[in-house]
């Protein structure tokens, strides 16, 4: 097998309990390099599984092979290879957002002046120039997560894990991030990240896996995800924009043309719009449950 062709994550068979309870059940899993989004709500074992594949806990069964290396027997180097960004803020309070950048920058071996510049420039796409020379125990927790991450961005190493990276962040910050991981993944680094938030898998990622209590229960792009929950509808308006009727197609101008003239005839008086299952719905039909996200709001209205 040649260089390239060595998948990023190559999981087998994996099994992790805490005490009896089962977390992850027997999982497969085969990733090339490029951005993938694990999808799943809150417990469903995201940060167990981003936690195995960076070598950061054990587990019961199962083999693990990330960028071709055994995550138990070649755990030191696969160190050196990736990066990962947990859940929680990790960075040092007693030193500055300027100080902790510099310092993850020397632990991936970048040059002084190096590390430098990279800072420069991610504590800037993150609005922290300002703050960059006080000590973090002094910024608020938003401005934290934020020097985490961009500490994690300071390097461009194999693979980088990002553990629900935007939780947290303001609207700005987000893009920024989104905008610096599609530039790390053109130079040719590969992210794993997991996410609560559709839209951000929607947007990043070719590849979502949704985990849904210890199983992936959907793998593919977007647009395979929306497919596999049903297919575009058809559906019909009254004057007063309410639904009279929902019909299925599977979106061919064939399909379409042939159903629209059937209704020109049978319903004159209707308006008609065509729209793809979202991403919400997606992710309700597959787990059972709604987005975090859209929970919110919807206590929120
Ligand atoms: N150290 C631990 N000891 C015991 N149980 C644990 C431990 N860590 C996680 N669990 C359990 O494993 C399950 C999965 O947890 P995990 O943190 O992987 O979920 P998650 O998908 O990351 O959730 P969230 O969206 O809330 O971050 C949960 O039921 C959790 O209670
Ligand atoms: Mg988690």
């Amino acid at each position: 097998m040649s260089y390239t062709d060595t998948p990023l994550i190559e999981v087998r068979g994996l099994s992790k309990s805490y005490r009896r309870q089962p977390v992850l059940t027997d999982l497969d899993l085969t990733l090339p390099s490029g951005i993938h989004a694990l999808l799943g709500p809150n417990g469903a074992g995201k940060t167990t599984l981003v936690n195995i594949l960076s070598t950061l806990i054990p587990f019961d069964r199962g083999e693990v092979r990330v960028l071709g290396l055994d995550v138990r027997r070649d755990r030191k180097r696969l160190q050196g290879m990736i990066s990962l960004t947990g859940q929680y803020a990790a960075v040092d309070g007693a030193l500055s957002g300027m100080e902790n950048m510099l310092m993850m920058g020397q632990l991936f071996g970048l040059s002084r002046r190096d590390a430098k510049r990279r800072a420069d420039v991610l504590l800037d796409r993150f609005d922290l120039t300002a703050a960059a020379g006080k000590r973090v125990s002094t910024y608020s927790g938003g401005m934290r997560r934020k020097v985490d991450i961009a500490a994690s961005l300071i390097a461009s190493p194999r693979l980088i894990f990002l553990d629900e990276p935007t939780t947290g962040l303001d609207t700005r910050s987000r893009q920024a991030l989104w905008d610096e991981i599609n530039a790390l993944a053109a130079s040719g680094t590969s992210i794993f990240l997991t996410t609560q938030y559709l839209e951000e898998a929607d947007v990043l990622a070719e590849r979502i896996l949704v985990l849904d209590a210890g199983r992936i229960v959907a793998d593919g792009t977007a647009a395979q995800l929306k497919e596999r929950v049903g297919g575009s509808t058809i559906q019909l308006h009254d004057d007063a924009g309410h639904i009279v009727e929902t019909l299925p197609t599977h979106g061919s101008a064939d399909d379409l043309a042939r159903q629209l003239a059937r209704i020109a005839e049978r319903r004159p008086d209707v308006s008609v719009t065509v729209r793809k299952p979202t991403m919400d719905e997606v992710f309700l039909e597959l787990t059972g449950q709604a987005p975090a996200d859209t929970a919110t709001k919807e206590v929120a209205r």
